[in-house]
């Protein structure tokens, strides 16, 4: 098995890290890839995710007969459809399954279509109709939403009407926008992994959006998360199976769609149960880099078992330890922040106790570690319970050094007493 993996941020080392490991591989490579990737993997860094050509070009040359679609954009242009026609496997969901992400007005009438709970909504594709209706909704909190994809910018909760007329006024540009209810309640995050036939439902996990400790500051693409929730206790999984996850199942089959990839379930839990606040058709970052150290299974065997539509007899391997997630970020993150710091310790651990994924990281002309974006590393803690895994995901936090780093000191302890 020759795998692929498309993309380049801490998600996509977690994944090809996991493959690093199976014996069942004859060739690993990822496009771009990161510096991280680069020590386990061949990276691609030629090869263009979202274009087609580009991706079945590369995929002949190095005779790649497996490709993991990582992030969403190459999903939403359907590179999985193209692949498909060449002959390729890949992992992810077709361009119109993928839909369900690309478009948060399309997933919210599946939603309401097949009676997902969710927060109630109204669309608007013009200004005046969107003023109007945010008006009348003065000192209110409520959330607006870009309906197109906006890699984590598309959405703002506000109750200060100036900030909402002036996000809306600019989504309206060039899109159309929902406003939302605003829900209350805490978050988590559920994985399908789907065979095109049948799916499995992964260990529950939660992301820390907030850039600061206690949940301040502005909102990231994540700066942390847990697996599994100890919040998530048997009855309520029952409850989101039956009332969502089935659901949606449901409702794929019913509007004629297969599925094949992740499906991504961001939930809300309120006092009124659980409400779905959207779809991803691909795995979290950085929820994945807590969940997949969890995955004991070998993940060439897995996906070739998910390659034949075998995954229901699959016999999936989770180990029963916990893992917390601490992303190492660039000062100003979210905001403006420097690239190309070099980093000048990268430490070495045994993988059961810490691993580190690489985000936005490359070398420079003499092989030094730099920062190229604004969340550089995951380090992921493991644990017979939570208070080791903090420990050791912090102690793996503190080595990792670039000039004004920074990381949330309170990752995952809204979940758990220490
Ligand atoms: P989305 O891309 O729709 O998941 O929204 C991104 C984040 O915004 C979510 O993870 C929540 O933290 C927040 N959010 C989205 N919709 C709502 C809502 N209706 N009520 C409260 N918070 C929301
Ligand atoms: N962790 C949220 C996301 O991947 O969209």
């Amino acid at each position: 098995m020759k795998v692929l993996v498309l993309g380049s941020g801490s998600r996509e080392h977690a994944i090809a890290w996991k493959f690093s490991k199976s014996n069942l591989l004859s060739g690993l490579y990822v496009a771009p890839g990161n510096a991280g990737t680069e020590e386990i993997a061949e990276n691609l860094y030629d090869v263009d995710p979202c274009n087609s050509a580009s991706v079945i070009n590369a995929c002949k040359k190095y005779n790649i007969d497996f490709v993991f679609v990582g992030p969403e954009a190459p999903l939403a242009a359907g590179v999985v459809d193209d692949l498909d026609a060449a002959g390729i496997y890949a992992f992810g969901p077709c361009k119109a399954a993928a839909q369900l992400e690309a478009s948060k007005l399309y997933s919210k009438s599946f939603m309401n279509r097949h009676h997902i709970p969710t927060a109630y909504s109204e669309e608007f594709d013009n200004y005046k109709a969107f003023e109007r209706a945010v008006r009348k909704l003065e000192g209110k909190k409520i959330v607006i939403k870009k309906n197109g994809l906006a890699a984590g910018k598309g959405v703002l909760e506000s109750d200060n009407i100036d900030e909402i007329l002036e996000f809306g006024k600019n989504v309206l540009k060039d899109d159309t926008l929902l406003i939302e209810e605003f829900l209350t309640g805490w978050e988590v995050t559920i994985f399908a992994l789907c065979d095109g036939k049948d799916y499995v439902i992964l260990p529950s996990c939660a992301d820390f959006k907030k850039a600061y400790d206690n949940d301040k500051g502005p909102n990231t693409g994540g700066m942390g998360a847990i697996c599994p929730v100890p919040s998530v206790t048997k009855e309520l999984m029952a409850e989101i199976q039956e009332k969502v996850i089935d659901r949606t199942f449901e409702g794929i089959s019913d509007d004629g769609m297969t599925f094949k990839g992740i499906l991504y379930f961001g939930l809300m839990i309120t006092a009124d149960g659980p409400k779905l606040l959207e779809y991803n058709v691909r795995f979290g970052d950085p929820e994945t880099q807590a969940l997949l150290p969890l995955i004991e299974s070998d993940f060439g065997s897995l996906f070739n078992a998910v390659r034949k539509q075998e995954l229901k007899s699959f016999p999936l391997e989770i180990s029963n330890k916990y893992s917390l997630c601490v992303v190492v970020a660039a000062g100003g993150y979210p905001g403006a922040y420097k690239k190309g710091n070099i980093v000048h310790y990268m430490p070495r651990f045994r993988d059961d106790l810490v691993v580190i994924f690489h985000a936005s990281t490359k070398l420079d002309i003499d092989d030094n570690i730099i920062t190229n974006g604004g969340r550089c590393f995951s380090v992921v803690g493991l644990g017979e319970d939570f208070s080791i895994a903090s420990q050791n995901a912090y102690v793996g936090a503190h080595e990792v050094y670039f000039k004004d780093c920074f990381f949330r000191n309170d990752i995952g302890k809204k979940f758990f007493v220490e």
